[in-house]
């Protein structure tokens, strides 16, 4: 981007570099790399807890590293009576984000960090483990009154959260389609969610409050919330000529397309769609759900050359062939960027600064006080 166009855009801190980071370049070169990895290779020969393991402690892990780390964050699968109690409590109709938000402030109160953040490795892997066990644990008890276990053969996160969200032994691409997903959302530096995360963290507040911000953060559908207003979009036309129709209605509009555009990469397109588009097509390349999309896809490429597709918008039909719930995209997001948030948080804190920028003020010049009276 020039920088009379990141000017124009400084209302969104468009442009401005706010601060150093070794974990990840994005629009950089190559496109997106963690720790030097391109994307395309994690997304095509990694799993996510490798990647996690990255994110982590800053390098791929061996074997053994990682067959360890994985029984680690299997061991942290399950939830205490505590916040099971807190979980039940909170109803069907709640957006799943505020339900993960509770969540992990309710881990804060209940397995708070040590004040001096020497057990931050463990909390991590904590919240590894727990993430998706708190989203399943909840769809089974609200929807349906059930407790379900969380025993599982499945040894990584993407496979046993579909096998308890869905109540059944995951598909083998199903599990390869979610360590691809979970890797290409696992960091992405300094977004909207990650920056809030490292704000929180650099006030010295502890890693459940800073993680439950950036959930905050990722909630909107101008960042993690795309996801699911994307599956919205498209399941909102019945067929590939209505989608047209529709798109071009809400060009002249000027209404949002959801998952398309992108603050960093622009027109030259986001380095992780092509990587779940296959994906997605090759779940469900025959649907009219995939027609749809694509159908959207080129109309977009025509009118709006400068918004490609972001990640967010064939993640959506991704998961719709897994047969998950439109509500659980952006959870599925927290699943994973957790990775990244804390490997930020860990970066914050290592060389920690308080985030505390200025504003140009716009108001009224100093006046006088008048009384209540007198007013
Ligand atoms: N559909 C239609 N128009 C879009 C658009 C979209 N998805 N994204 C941007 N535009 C338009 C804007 O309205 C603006 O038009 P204008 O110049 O006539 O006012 C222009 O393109 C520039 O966009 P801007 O809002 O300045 O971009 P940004 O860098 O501030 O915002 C996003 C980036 C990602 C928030 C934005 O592209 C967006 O809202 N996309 C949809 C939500 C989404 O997919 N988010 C996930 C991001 S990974």
């Amino acid at each position: 981007m020039s920088l009379s166009e990141a000017k124009k855009k400084q209302g969104g801190l468009a442009g401005i570099i706010a601060g150093e980071s070794a974990i990840c370049t994005c629009g950089l070169g190559n496109g997106l790399n963690y720790y030097g990895y391109a994307i395309e290779d994690l997304a095509k020969n990694a799993e996510f807890e490798e990647v996690a393991y990255l994110l982590q402690f800053g390098e791929l892990p061996t074997l053994s590293q990682l067959k360890e780390y994985k029984q680690k964050i299997i061991a942290q699968r399950a939830l205490s009576e505590e916040l099971k109690a807190i979980l039940r409590a909170i109803p069907k109709n709640a957006h799943p984000m505020n339900l993960m938000q509770t969540a992990v402030s309710a881990l804060g109160a209940l397995e708070g960090e040590k004040e001096d953040f020497s057990n931050q490795d463990e909390k991590i892997i904590r919240l590894l483990g727990i993430l998706p066990s708190i989203l399943v644990f909840w769809h089974h008890y609200a929807n349906f009154g059930k407790e379900i276990s969380f025993n599982s053969k499945q040894e990584s996160i993407g496979g046993y959260f579909l096998e308890k969200l869905l109540g059944k032994e995951p598909k083998e691409d199903f599990i390869k389609a979610m360590h691809c997903s979970l890797i290409l959302y696992a960091e992405h530096e300094f977004n909207a969610s990650t920056f809030t995360a490292r704000v929180c963290a650099s006030t010295k507040s502890d890693i459940f409050s800073a993680i439950s911000a950036a959930i905050g953060a990722l909630r909107g559908p101008l960042h993690g919330g795309a996801n699911e207003a994307a599956m919205y979009l498209i399941q909102s036309f019945n067929s590939v000529e209505e989608a047209l129709k529709g798109v071009n209605e809400k060009l002249s509009n000027k209404e949002l397309l959801m998952g398309f555009g992108h603050r960093v990469y622009g027109a030259g397109g986001d380095p992780r769609n092509a990587l779940i588009k296959e994906w997605s097509k090759h779940l469900g390349g025959d649907t009219l759900l995939f027609k749809v999309s694509e159908a959207i896809e080129t109309l977009m490429k025509e009118k709006k050359p400068n918004l490609p597709p972001n990640a967010d918008f064939y993640s959506a039909s991704a998961y719709h062939f897994m047969g998950i719930k439109t509500e659980y995209f952006t959870p599925i997001f927290i699943m994973s960027r957790v990775s990244g948030w804390s490997a930020h948080i860990k970066e914050q804190r290592a060389n920690n600064k308080i985030i505390r920028p200025s504003s140009e003020y716009i108001g009224v010049e100093p006046r006088e006080f008048v009384e209540i009276d007198k007013r």
